[in-house]
């Protein structure tokens, strides 16, 4: 019998199991990356946080620590974009993912270079877009996914993409188990992607002070917030969202300014690039200054979470599903426990019913 477990993303990715570890800001480093990959998973660099030369570097230290395919999320809004996709197609990198950006001019420009573009979305009509451009595969985020998030949950939205389009679709958004996993590839997906499970593992480079927050977090109270860039956007609550959630018309724009001036100091970035960089995050061109300033100061209050340690001063963007883990094993025993528990589900359900193993064993 076909091995269950070997999909199509296994084929286009070259990787051993139909799992990714996503993007995230800060969080997917190389380090992470590696572990990731060197488990049998496929991941992604976190490039849409990095400047050119930076994310060459990063590239660089990745394929010194592994011999693994990996790929890298960027958005055609960053400074330097146009750089970064060069360097993209230089390295031979094996995958791209984006929110919104890239036309299909350019994704033909990735794709004849033999690179896999995977977009991920939040919302149908946004998957339907992304396979008229001409992308590989979707990746389709439930609104209990973490960062940036849509309003249809996981169950809802992803059969609704998966009897709408007829590329591979991968399902992300509140998975973390062999159980999601079984689950995901019964509807019809060709694997998971998952972030915040990724985050919480030992090769994670986020401070254990902060990790241990985000272990302390329940489902329930990982809400989504629109206050911080005008988007929605999920996350555990503390201080800092508490005081943004508060905070009137005057505090936001102050809060915008400072964060506005230490990406200046941080990068270089010029007043001109972060609007344009906003204003490509949200994705229409009617924002205001100070909500296009929101977007673009935003990530350097989650970098000041995941980076520095600041957990009552920083944010802490996490899908819901973090309120369900409560250890930080190495990428390689968690891919390799997802992997044993999806194929007990499997089993479980082609078992006769009298054999069905015990519930727990997922
Ligand atoms: C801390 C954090 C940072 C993130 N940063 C990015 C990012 O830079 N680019 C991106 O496309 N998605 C980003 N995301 C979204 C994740 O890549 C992924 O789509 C999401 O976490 C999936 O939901 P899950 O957390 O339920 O697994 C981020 C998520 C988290 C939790």
């Amino acid at each position: 019998m076909a091995d269950p477990l070997h999909t199509v993303l296994c084929d286009r990715l070259g990787c051993r199991y139909p799992v990714i570890q996503t993007a995230m800001g800060w969080v997917a480093t190389p380090a992470l990356v590696a572990a990731s990959s060197a488990a049998g998973a496929f991941g992604f660099l976190a490039g849409a946080v990095m400047r050119p030369g930076e994310l060459a570097a990063a590239i660089g230290a990745l394929k010194a620590a592994t011999d693994r395919p990996f790929g890298v999320n960027f958005h055609m809004f960053q400074p330097g974009a146009a750089e970064i996709v060069e360097i993209l197609i230089a390295e031979k990198v094996r995958a791209v993912s984006f929110g919104r950006g890239p036309d299909a001019a350019l994704i033909r420009r990735l794709r004849d270079a033999g690179i896999v573009c995977m977009p991920t979305v939040g919302a149908l009509k946004h998957a339907v877009k992304m396979a008229e451009l001409g992308c590989d595969m979707i990746v389709v985020q439930g609104g209990e996914g973490g960062g940036h998030t849509g309003a249809v949950a996981t169950t809802v939205l992803l059969p609704q993409v998966l009897e709408t389009v007829s590329i591979p679709v991968v399902a992300a958004g509140g998975f973390a188990d062999g159980r999601g996993l079984a689950a995901a590839l019964a509807y019809g997906a060709c694997g998971i992607a998952m972030g915040s499970r990724f985050l919480l593992t030992r090769e994670s480079p986020v401070p254990d002070a902060v990790k241990a927050r985000y272990l302390e977090a329940r489902p329930e109270r990982i809400l989504v917030s629109t206050k911080v860039d005008g988007m929605p956007q999920r996350m555990v609550p503390n201080a800092a969202l508490e005081r943004i959630e508060r905070a009137g018309p005057i505090g936001r724009w102050l809060r915008a300014l400072d964060a506005g001036l230490q990406i200046r100091r941080a990068t270089g970035a010029s007043w001109g690039d972060l609007i344009t960089a906003a204003r490509g995050m949200a994705g229409h061109g009617d924002m205001s200054f100070s909500q296009a300033l929101m977007a673009a100061s935003a990530p350097t209050l989650i970098q000041r979470a995941v980076v520095q340690g600041d957990a009552d001063g920083g944010l802490m963007a996490a899908g819901q599903v973090a309120g369900r883990i409560d250890d930080l094993p190495t990428c390689q025993a968690l891919v390799e426990r997802i992997v044993a528990g999806a194929r007990a589900r499997i089993e479980a359900l082609t078992a006769a019913p009298a054999e069905r193993p015990n519930r727990r064993s997922a």
